[in-house]
């Protein structure tokens, strides 16, 4: 070993000894002769000082030492003088008188300083991201995220999950994303698609009678990216065998509950608060609710009837809804320019026709630019639906269920955030339980599987998948936490005659069904166990946990939000000879 101790190990007890540290120099500083510098290593840091008595050599070497300089030095641990002890490093006691230094390697200028106070650019960051991984909060979420996996594969191990890797080179998975594919070289024109997940191995692994499956499984999706979605990310897979949905619920309930106590020193009432997607969609406009503050949607439709004023009759004979949320208390902060932004965001980012808005007068009436349209009956109908009180804000939208429920939803999460309606240590868990099976694609508006196609109907929803198939809901459960969708799974179907029906639905034949999942249906045909499971999103319950907002933070080299690797360079370009192996010819784009 080249050291004796790491640079977060020494402590009082060690002064006296002559010991030996290895790390970078986190910086210098000069006073007067004697030179101090801090070395830091992923455990920490440690003060050492060179003072003129050490000798010509170590002192002239010490001042030649820049930022990120890579160095050994061996010397005896001191204590500080008297009034120079940092309560805010683990050795903050102490520093190493050093005797010898040797310089290891050194460092050119860097793009920036893991210390340095103002954080660079992210592009930067990625394209440097072994300096960007020295910062201590990127260290940190590393070593959460690290904690945190092996906290859940200790936890599933002893429930008796067996860990089974699955292969990476595969056929198309059913999760409903693009594939990234990757072209056979043995077999021209024959592509693998890389997993979305695992689903179709572990439900084969079910049939195979490896009850308690569990991963740590990559899975990749061509998609369009946001602060919460990377095209490589990493889940937390399992399945199990002859259990239902609350069994399913239950094991993952032990398992938050055991994370919460851990990271984030919080007891958790299990089983977590359950509500069904259809009340989500109704009080919050969304199926991953943050529930850590209330400010609900309120339905006003009812009233639309008794009104002339055309923005609120039409959306509702249209077939739409008025519905709004209430801002407690706080109208006095939401100037016209404020409304207006807010106006302007749901237009903008939700396709809503317009936000109207009321301010509730000391009197209790409602005052807005509309009001004049609204009849007094109405007006009174709005202020008891909202329980409305003086200084409460009021934000309408009159529009189809989606827009109310998209904008809404959207309105709600910006006035929380900006208002401070939760803290920052503040966590809510739940489950979303009975989603729909079958809802429309937004781009091809064709039915899809809400979930995957492998998803079993609820036992007493079995009939309307050939009276009201759109009615028929799903054994499917998402957990959120604070607004995000932390994890989903569902119990699959394993009998042949309902897969067959729902892919019908789907409007799959069975020769489109057996050409893209032949493997699976055979294999359900050969004893298979009821079975279900769930995937956990780790790079979003990292992010969660460690109070972060976007998930590239919590992975050590992830993807930028347009798909490529700032570092690496890639995707990059293939010479000719490669693509020629692999039987590929590239159009140029807009061919
Ligand atoms: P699902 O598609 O819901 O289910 O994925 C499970 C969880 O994975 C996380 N997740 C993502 N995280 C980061 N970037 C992404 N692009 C991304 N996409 C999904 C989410 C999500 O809840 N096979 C099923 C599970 C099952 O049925 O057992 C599946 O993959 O946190
Ligand atoms: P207009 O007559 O279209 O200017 O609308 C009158 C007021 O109603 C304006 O304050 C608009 O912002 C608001 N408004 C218009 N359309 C909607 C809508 N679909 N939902 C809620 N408010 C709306």
């Amino acid at each position: 070993m080249l050291r004796t101790h790491t640079c977060g190990e020494l402590r009082k007890e060690h002064i006296g000894q002559t010991v030996t540290i290895c790390g970078w120099v986190e910086n210098k500083r000069d006073h007067g002769g004697t030179i101090f510098i801090d070395v830091r290593d992923r455990f920490g840091r440690t003060q050492v000082v060179v003072s003129p008595e050490e000798g010509e050599d170590v002192l002239k070497l010490a001042e030649t030492l820049r930022g990120e300089d890579v160095i050994s030095v061996t010397g005896q641990v001191a204590s500080r003088l008297e009034g120079k002890t940092n309560p805010k490093i683990a050795t903050g006691e102490i520093e190493i008188r050093g005797h010898q230094i040797q310089v290891l390697n050194r460092s050119q200028t860097p793009p920036f300083y893991p210390n340095q106070e103002e954080l660079p650019g992210e592009d930067l960051r990625l394209k440097y991201r072994y300096i960007d991984l020295r910062r201590e909060s990127m260290q940190r979420t590393l070593l959460l995220r690290s904690a945190i996996i092996k906290s859940m594969r200790d936890y599933f191990a002893e429930h008796q999950f067996i860990d089974v890797e699955t292969p990476v080179l595969g056929r198309s998975t059913p999760e409903g994303a693009r594939d990234y594919l990757v072209p056979s070289r043995v077999h021209p024109g024959k592509f693998f698609a890389l997993p979305q997940s695992p689903q179709l191995y572990k439900q084969i692994l079910m049939v195979a009678g490896y009850d308690r499956y569990v991963q740590v499984a990559r899975c990749f999706r061509d998609e369009d990216l946001r602060a919460d979605r990377q095209p490589e990310f990493t889940q937390l897979d399992m399945e199990m065998s002859f259990v239902d949905a609350d069994d399913v619920m239950a094991m993952i309930d032990g398992l938050m509950a055991r994370l919460a106590h851990q990271f984030l020193d919080l007891e958790l009432q299990t089983p977590l608060p359950r509500i069904s997607y259809a009340e989500a969609m109704r009080r919050f406009g969304t199926d991953a609710p943050d529930l850590r503050y209330g400010m609900e949607i309120v339905d006003v439709s009812h009233l639309a009837q008794q009104t002339a004023f055309r923005v609120f009759r039409g959306a509702v004979d249209a077939g739409g809804y008025v519905r709004g949320i209430k801002v407690v208390g706080q109208a006095s902060q939401f100037s016209r320019k404020r409304i207006d932004e807010l106006t302007e965001f749901v237009k903008n980012d939700f396709g809503a026709k317009g936000l109207a808005w009321f301010r509730v007068e000391p009197d209790g009436s409602l005052w807005s630019p509309i009001s004049k349209n609204l009849e007094p009956p109405v007006l009174a109908g709005l202020q008891q639906a909202f329980d409305a009180e003086p200084g409460d804000l009021l934000l309408l939208l009159a529009d189809s269920w989606e827009v109310t429920c998209k904008g809404l939803n959207g309105l709600r999460k910006r006035l929380a955030a900006e208002l401070r309606l939760y803290e920052p240590g503040q966590f809510h868990f739940s489950w979303v339980v009975d989603f729909p099976m079958f809802e429309k694609d937004d781009e091809t508006g064709r039915w899809v599987a809400m979930h995957h196609p492998f998803t079993s109907p609820l036992d007493e929803d079995l009939p309307l998948l050939s009276s009201d198939p759109t009615k028929c809901r799903a054994k499917a459960y998402d957990l959120v936490i604070n607004g995000y969708e932390a994890g989903g799974g569902t119990i699959r179907i394993h009998d042949s005659t309902v897969q067959q029906q729902v892919f019908e639905l789907l409007g799959m034949s069975p020769q489109d069904a057996g050409q893209r999942f032949g493997f699976l249906l055979n294999a359900l045909q050969f004893g298979a166990p009821p079975h279900g499971g769930i995937a956990l999103g780790i790079d979003r319950i990292v992010m969660l946990f460690g109070g972060l907002d976007n998930i590239r933070d919590c992975i050590a080299f992830p993807k930028t939000q347009r798909a490529t690797d700032l570092m690496t360079e890639a995707p990059g370009e293939v010479d000719a000879t490669q693509l020629r192996e692999l039987h590929i010819q590239t159009v140029p784009p807009g061919k």
